[in-house]
């Protein structure tokens, strides 16, 4: 099997060596890790063909990666998978006319931001982890990043895909028609489908409007309640371009591990980044008409605007370093976001007395990133069962923008009925009939 590999993408590109394989083989939560694996980097459309086409003929298992950049277990070889990695499939090329972008699945999403701008337009998805994710993994799970608000998920701004089937055919259709139903939108299909149907090589994105001049705010406000509230209020704002939330606790475990300076001068119960479209004072005057605002931080120039969002960015490598991470992205419909965020610490702290508990994202989708740390491995399956039911029973989503991955399989079925699942199976059987394509996300085998 090597033999043929390295046949096809030239033997410097399987690797092999533990050396080189080991930043390909533990995931940035430090939950999961596999002791050994192979990496096999194709340079293009053709050669991911080929690498398909001969592990399902030897029935062997392949894991498409990006930037391992994931969360929820599923971006490393866990299972004794080939992990083929994508980031040698490059290439980027506006198209201004059309306002969109061809990119190669390896390109970073700083990259797609970088070609954007370059002919004064932007990309719609943006995300803290932006210089190492790249458009294969954003496209594959989904991402939704910090500007969901205002442009939707990465499948709103997919408008054709290139990818390989598990057999090797080429699926192309990246023409940029966008009005075009002539038949399955697989694009739709493709996102976030977590590599399990196909593998991305190439896609086709919308770009949007440069973002004019804008200002950012954080606010502090009494409690996680009025936060959502104020949340959902701060979306009829004009212009309005991200909510961010999070609370004092990662607040001052961000200041700690980055070192940066007070942000308000009180602590407040809970804390609100906006960002809107227009000026400082614009953004002021809007400010005034959200419930149970206490203070605010306001910049509209780029250093100040980029020093406020720092305390919301920030917080993923800061809770990174309290060791192993418990990431349960979930969503809860903002009638039940602030019963979620009052009895959550509660809940944990009944089960681990010694964990913590860290909230912050997307409130005004209703997108909590629920981060435990300090939780020993035998109480983990509990901890995560008992968060996840109380999710569904709020009427939240278990898996946000993260996924379902390895992490969250068993408990799909808290949020996709037997018969939905039932219809999941029969497209992985119809796509991957020799159930090669990460056969261990999403479904199982
Ligand atoms: C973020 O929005 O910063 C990440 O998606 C959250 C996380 O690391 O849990
Ligand atoms: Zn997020």
């Amino acid at each position: 099997m090597l033999d043929e590999l390295r046949g096809i993408v030239g033997p410097e590109h399987v690797l092999t060596e533990p050396d080189l394989v080991a930043g390909h083989l533990r995931d940035w939560t430090g939950r999961f890790a596999a002791e050994a694996g192979v990496v096999v980097r194709p340079a293009d459309t053709g050669q991911v063909s080929a690498v398909l086409a001969a592990c399902a003929a030897a029935g062997t298992a392949v894991l498409p990666q990006g930037g391992n950049t994931g969360l929820v277990g599923a971006s490393v070889p866990l299972h004794g998978e080939i992990v083929l990695h994508t980031g040698r499939l490059h290439g980027l090329e506006v198209d201004e006319v059309a306002g969109q972008l061809l990119a190669g699945a390896g390109e970073t999403i700083g990259a797609v931001h970088a070609a954007a701008a370059s002919a004064g337009l932007a990309y719609g998805v943006d995300l803290a982890s932006r210089d190492s994710c790249t458009v294969g993994g954003t496209v594959a799970t989904n991402a939704g990043g910090l500007r969901v608000l205002r442009h939707g998920d990465t499948r709103r701004q997919v408008i054709g895909v290139e990818a390989v089937l598990s057999d090797g055919s080429v699926l192309s259709h990246l023409g940029g028609l966008t009005r075009d139903n002539t038949g399955y939108h697989l694009p739709s299909l493709l996102a976030g489908s977590e590599g399990t149907l196909a593998v991305l090589t190439r896609v086709r994105l919308r770009l949007v409007p440069a973002p004019g001049p804008s200002a950012v705010a954080v606010l502090g406000l009494a409690s996680p309640a009025d936060a959502v509230v104020a949340a959902g209020f701060a979306r009829r704002i004009a212009g309005v371009s991200a909510v961010e939330f999070f609370l004092p606790a990662g607040l001052a475990l961000v200041r700690e591990v980055t070192g940066l300076g007070a942000v308000l001068p009180e602590e407040h119960g809970a804390y609100l980044l906006l960002e809107v479209d227009g000026s400082a004072e614009a953004l002021v005057q809007a400010c005034e008409d959200l419930p149970g605002v206490q203070d605010a931080a306001i910049a509209d120039d780029a250093p100040g605007r980029a020093a406020l969002w720092a305390y919301r960015e920030r917080h993923t490598e800061s809770i990174a370093t309290r060791g192993s991470v418990i990431k349960l992205d979930v969503t809860l419909p903002m009638a039940t976001a602030g019963e979620y965020l009052d009895r959550l610490p509660s809940v944990v702290a009944g089960l681990v007395p010694d964990a913590r508990v860290w909230l912050f994202g997307h409130l005004a989708d209703g997108n909590v990133h629920t981060n435990i740390t300090g939780v020993p491995a035998a109480d983990t399956h509990r901890l995560e069962d008992t968060v996840l039911r109380m999710v569904a029973d709020l009427g939240g989503s278990i898996a946000s923008e993260h996924g379902i991955g390895l992490a969250k399989r068993e408990w799909l079925g808290l949020g996709r009925s037997e018969a939905e699942i039932e219809a999941f199976r029969r497209i992985k059987w119809a796509l991957d009939p020799a159930g090669i394509l990460h056969p261990h996300a999403v479904l199982g085998p």
